[in-house]
């Protein structure tokens, strides 16, 4: 066994509190089952965490409610990637102070990356009096002995623990999907871009061993889900520091071997470390969805430097050529920040060409947040928001050109396509294998099923298709 994985003796140590919050819960709300709300902010990582907590407070004997107000316990999985994130959290939860008035018993928990940041940690701690536990990213294995403390001892706690780079495998899971689910197959990350928050509260990088992984993605075809998404800060470096010599393409392609129909994703992969191993994979497998999820950050090589990304525009468009040229129908996505300080109007024209040149499907795009701890943070930052919104403004005019452009020669094509959700009355959004949504008509009870789409119509960068009713195609 990998030492990197936790020996079972401190989860049995768990599973025998949660063995006692069973009644101890039962009893504290009224002898009734316990009502419990879980909220969650920021990234897949985040959901994937919570889908966890979810799963042990099952096991403690909860229902899981979407409605803060019938809740006796809820939790707020906080992130901490942008200041905006962290003051969403702030205003939320400022709003329960009326909540816990009108029940004393309610148990208030924040935990997630925000309670990684000491400073954070211990403004909550002193603002929000009527919070009774604050946890952080590295202990939420112990979250059954962090409620059974809490609730026996009727004291409020911070506990934040320290990266002891383990992996606590076999904790519970509730997914949150039936179809599409998440899974990790590593955490944290080792490379420090000097803009990101997420190393220094999410700790060093830590692969799952990959017969795990590939069980537990087995376990999740057999279970019936259509589009499995592997997790990760870089999942190009899965595999450094386990016994076992694998690599992120190696993974990929045993996991698109099993057998079943599914879609087979990944998220994110970092630009340095995309290999020509990977492209190919992606293109050998029909499974594998066509899509690369591949954030550039910036396209100007100083900023680049000083962002500490370590590679150049030039070596992101080889990588990104090569796809191209091996991955039909291969759809680009990527993150960008706009105003990283001490960026000029010139570094950030570089953005716009970088973004023409590529065509991206879509892009998530962030104004430069400053983040305690980072060293950027520390670097002049002279160019306005007022400015920086501005350059926005014109980046999303440039990628609106360029998306508009791809819709529009989608449409007379068939897809098959993943029917998602109920956008509104007797309409579905559906996803194609390359992750762009089309709206069809139909009822729910097409929700979850691969169908055939035509798209008939693009309008307003919203997609239209008709669903054929005979789904005879494979997978593509
Ligand atoms: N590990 C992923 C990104 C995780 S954070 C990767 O490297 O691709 C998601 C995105 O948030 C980043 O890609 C970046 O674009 C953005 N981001 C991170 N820190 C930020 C900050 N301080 N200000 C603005 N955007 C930020
Ligand atoms: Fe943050 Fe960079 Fe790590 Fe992504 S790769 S999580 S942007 S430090
Ligand atoms: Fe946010 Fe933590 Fe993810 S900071 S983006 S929830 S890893």
């Amino acid at each position: 066994m990998s030492e990197k994985i936790k020996l079972s003796s401190s989860l049995e140590k768990q599973e025998e509190y949660t063995e006692l919050l069973r009644d101890i819960l039962y009893i504290r709300y009224n002898n009734r089952q316990p009502r419990a709300f879980v909220h969650t902010y920021g990234c897949q990582q985040n959901v994937a965490d919570s889908e966890k907590l979810k799963g042990m407070l099952e096991a403690m004997g909860c229902a899981l409610t979407e409605d803060k107000e019938e809740a006796d316990i809820i939790i707020f999985n906080t992130c901490a990637v942008r200041e905006h994130a962290e003051d969403r959290v702030f205003g939320n939860v400022g709003a329960l102070k009326a909540l816990k008035k009108k029940k004393p018993s309610l148990l208030i928990c924040l935990c997630g990356c925000m309670m990684e940041q000491e400073h954070i940690a211990q403004k909550i701690y002193k603002s929000f009096p009527y919070v009774g536990l604050v946890f952080g990213t590295h202990v939420i294995h112990q979250f059954p002995e962090l409620i059974y403390n809490a609730v026996t001892t009727g004291k409020r706690h911070v506990e934040r623990g320290t990266d002891d780079g383990l992996i606590y495998e076999g904790l519970p899971i509730h997914r949150d999907g039936s179809f599409k689910g998440w899974l990790p197959i590593m955490y944290g990350c080792d490379n420090f871009c000097t803009y990101c928050i997420v190393p220094h509260v999410r700790g060093r990088e830590r692969s799952r061993r990959s017969d795990i992984v590939i069980e537990e993605a087995r376990k999740m075809v057999e279970a019936g889900y259509k589009e499995i998404t592997l997790l990760g800060q870089n999942v190009n470096s899965y595999g450094k520091g386990l016994e076992e010599k694998t690599n992120f393409p190696e993974l990929l392609r045993s996991i698109g071997e099993l057998e079943g129909d599914f879609w087979l994703s990944f998220m994110t992969s970092h630009p340095k470390d995309a290999s020509k191993e990977l492209i190919d994979v992606i293109a050998e497998n029909p499974k594998i969805s066509p899509h690369l999820h591949l954030p550039f950050q910036c396209g100007s090589d100083r900023i680049l430097k000083a962002m500490n990304r370590r590679y150049t525009v030039e070596k992101y468009l080889e990588i990104v050529d090569y796809a191209k040229s091996r991955i039909p129908d291969l759809s680009l996505t990527s993150d960008v920040i706009v105003g990283f300080p001490g960026e000029t109007y010139e570094d950030f024209r570089q953005t716009l060409e970088l973004i023409k040149k590529v065509e991206f499907t879509s892009l998530f795009t962030f104004i430069y947040s400053k983040r305690v701890g980072t060293p950027a943070a520390k670097l002049p930052d002279p160019v306005t928001h007022e400015e920086k919104a501005r350059w926005m403004g014109e980046l999303l005019k440039t990628q609106e050109q360029i998306a508009a452009k791809r819709t529009a020669s989608m449409v007379g094509n068939t897809y098959r396509v993943l029917i998602e959700e109920q956008a509104r009355e007797g309409v579905l959004n559906a996803r194609t294998h390359n992750g762009v949504v089309v709206e069809v008509e139909g009822g729910p009870e097409l929700i979850g099923s691969f169908r055939i789409a035509e798209i008939t119509q693009a309008r307003n960068f919203i997609l239209k298709g008709r669903v054929t009713p005979l789904d005879d195609l494979t997978t593509q």
